[in-house]
């Protein structure tokens, strides 16, 4: 798939933009705090539904103006699909595709697909676990509605459990109907984080090991409870659970570990290190993507060539050859230096593009 246009209106410092992006790599570059990333963003929210930035969405409204809205269209080869995001003044958010309003956020999932990177995501190794169950989510709704699903029915529950806990209102009656929810939604988002992982974990080995001369990676699943033992665990904690007004055992406490050669890169890790597991795990999400649905994701690359060594720029380059990639950067040179291909460039000055130009660059 291919992010044909997208056009903005009021979105951030950005009053009117409409940009066509080339298939191959667009660059968007200019100084900092110009309007780079809100592209990105506004990308990003095509896919997902929301800001990875922030959970407050009338921030996006550019100071000022009653509403934001964004038009993405994205070419699937035989037919396109549109998306429209409306964002109002109430932090309500309007979506539709092909005109065609979304009752949840789950019915956009899957009709652009993204793998974004930028230098924050080193905190998915470095943070706590809530960033890693994040990462997990969007990529496995991105690809599965039915996953999508099963979670927001999870946490749904969860939080009708824990208000029951905290008003002081569980009894064993009204838990068993609880807890027999929670463990058959949370079986299957266990199956499918495992098999996700594993998968992910596959992958992203060969690419690191290709990159960082022979170290392996491994990436392991650690669920908070296995499927087999969830009703059991649910039960036994559960006097502890009244005690503590709170849900201990479940997929809401499940982390994964990025192992090097064995150890554990979170405590014993490089940030060099760190850096050359999130860009293994995110080409290997390209990989997965477009094996799972036929089509190649869009990459969008948020400040983070300049950080990589020139090895690691070169893997990118040639890995991202047939793939359509919108990469922010405040110069041109490690381009000029790596890019024979074609590609689009674009200067961005004060939420406006100055030169739009496509040239091979030497
Ligand atoms: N709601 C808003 N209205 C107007 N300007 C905004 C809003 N939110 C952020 N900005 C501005 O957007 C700019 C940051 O844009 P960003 O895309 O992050 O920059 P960069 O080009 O460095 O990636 C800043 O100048 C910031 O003040
Ligand atoms: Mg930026």
């Amino acid at each position: 798939m291919v992010i044909k246009n997208i056009s903005l209106i009021n979105y951030r410092n950005i009053e009117k933009m409409d940009i066509e992006l080339s298939e191959g790599i667009n660059l968007l570059y200019g100084n900092n705090a110009q309007g780079k990333t809100n592209i990105l963003e506004a990308i990003y929210m095509c896919a997902s539904g929301r800001s990875m930035r922030t959970h407050i969405s009338k921030e996006i409204i550019k100071f000022g103006k009653e509403s934001a809205h964004i038009q993405l269209i994205v070419d699937k080869g035989v037919y396109r699909d549109k998306i429209n995001i409306h964002i109002k003044k109430n932090n309500k958010k309007g979506i539709a595709v092909n005109n065609i309003p979304v009752k949840s956020i789950n019915e956009l999932f899957g009709t652009v697909n993204i793998v974004f990177f930028s230098p924050s995501d080193l905190m998915l190794i470095k943070e706590g676990p809530s960033y890693r169950r994040r990462y997990v989510d969007i990529e496995l709704c991105q690809l599965s509605r039915i996953y999508a699903d099963n979670l927001s029915r999870y946490y749904k529950i969860l939080k009708e459990r824990n208000t029951l806990l905290k008003d002081e209102k569980a009894d064993d009656m009204t838990l068993d109907v609880y807890d027999s929810q929670l463990v058959e939604y949370g079986k299957k988002i266990i199956e499918d984080r495992n098999r996700f992982i594993n998968e992910i974990g596959l992958r992203a080995d060969i690419i690191h090991s290709e990159i960082s001369s022979g170290e392996r990676l491994e990436i392991k699943y650690l669920p908070n409870v296995s499927e087999k033992n969830y009703e059991k665990k649910m039960y036994e904690c559960r006097k502890k659970d009244i005690f503590y007004k709170s849900t201990s055992v479940g997929i809401h406490r499940d982390d994964i570990s990025f192992n090097i050669n064995g150890i554990n890169a979170r405590d014993y890790g490089s940030q060099g290190q760190h850096r050359t597991i999130c860009l293994s795990l995110k080409l290997a999400e390209v990989e997965f993507i477009k094996e799972k649905t036929g089509y190649s994701p869009i990459l969008l690359l948020d400040d983070v060539l300049s950080e990589l060594d020139r090895k690691r720029q070169l893997y990118i380059f040639n890995s991202i050859k047939n793939i359509q990639t919108v990469i922010t950067s405040t110069g041109i040179d490690e381009f000029a230096e790596n890019i024979k291909e074609n590609i689009k460039i674009f200067y961005i000055k004060n939420g406006s593009i100055e030169i739009s130009e496509k040239k091979a660059l030497k």
